[in-house]
């Protein structure tokens, strides 16, 4: 360990102690299928909604890697109905059906499907105890400011995690820059006086401006939902394109059908662009949907929440 970073250390962990979020279930658990779960649920989502609606009903349903591996992914994308970014379930499924108990090692768990540099590390570290840093984006964040950096490489940044992870205490540690990272170190508005790394930190003249912020400007498509009802039933279909496979959703077309009713429109933002659905609904049995369902069946499947969103516009209209 470099002997500058000793009294960070120090801080850093009197820091955890008494403002940390000591108390999260993954971190008062040691067991490795829990700890993995939850850094999968963490990618795209706050810890507030993984925690309030999804962690503890998913160990529920599948308390081991083995029952999620046994389980249909049918049933395993119901449980993440909502959270978004399906391929994180069935990754999760596919990596159950490979292994029935994790490697600690970070280049056997990144040969897992949906396991990436970052979670592997955060599993090495939080469920084995490596001395191993993570990289995940509060910690980056925290990284540019303590070293002025705009536009660093991922390269830069894990030579920089590696060179400053506390090997004594990694575990909080690592929570503890990420609690950092979420608290204070915050995109905007970072409150660098209560900062554990103040003393060192370079870029607490200006904090915000690094890392410097890339504009993404997402492109907007646009669909048209036709929902075919039939005796009370809608129509859905299971999906088998790329996008949000194995979901049940309503079937879009190029154009509206002459005899269908607008009843308004969804919308709903993913990562890569902006979807806008145009909602039309016809009282006919439509020949090439297979399947009819009630509200009760359609509450029973694992839908988009874009899908989730058309019913609802569907249930305010009638
Ligand atoms: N985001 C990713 N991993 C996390 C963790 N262990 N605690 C809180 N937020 C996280």
């Amino acid at each position: 360990m470099k002997n500058q970073w000793k009294t960070s250390h120090q801080n850093i962990q009197n820091w955890y102690k008494c403002h940390g979020r000591v108390d999260l279930p993954w971190r008062t658990t040691d067991d490795p299928y829990h700890i993995y779960l939850s850094e999968i649920m963490l990618q795209q989502t706050q810890v507030k909604t993984v925690l309030e609606r999804y962690y503890f009903p998913f160990l529920k349903r599948f308390p081991t890697l083995k029952a999620l591996g046994d389980a249909p992914l049918d049933d395993v994308l119901k449980m993440w109905e909502g959270l978004g970014y399906y391929n994180r379930a069935k990754n999760l499924h596919k990596t159950a059906k490979i292994v029935d108990v994790l490697p600690s090692n970070i280049d056997e768990l990144i040969a897992l499907p949906g396991i990436g540099k970052n979670t592997a590390h955060a599993v090495a570290t939080f469920a084995f105890k490596q001395p191993v840093p993570i990289m995940e984006a509060n910690v980056k964040r925290i990284l540019c400011r303590l070293h002025k950096l705009s536009t660093p490489t991922d390269k830069m940044l894990w030579q920089i995690a590696y060179d400053l992870v506390d090997t004594k205490n990694p575990f909080d540690y690592n929570q503890a820059m990420m609690d950092i990272g979420a608290t204070l170190c915050t995109p905007k508005n970072p409150q660098c006086e209560d900062c554990p790394l103040n003393e060192v930190c370079q870029g607490k003249d200006d904090p915000t401006l690094y890392p410097t912020k890339k504009k993404r400007k997402v492109p907007t498509r646009e669909q048209y939902i036709m929902i075919s009802v039939y005796n009370n039933k809608l129509s859905l279909t299971q999906r088998s394109g790329k996008f949000l496979h194995g979901l049940w959703g309503f079937s879009s077309t190029e154009v509206p059908l002459c005899a269908s009713e607008y009843i308004g429109e969804v919308t709903h933002a993913y990562t890569h662009f902006k979807l806008i659905c145009k909602v039309y609904v016809y009282d006919e049995l439509d020949k090439g949907q297979a399947h009819y369902f009630t509200i009760q069946q359609i509450r029973k499947l694992a839908i988009s929440k874009v899908d989730e969103k058309i019913v609802k516009l569907y249930l305010d209209t009638i």
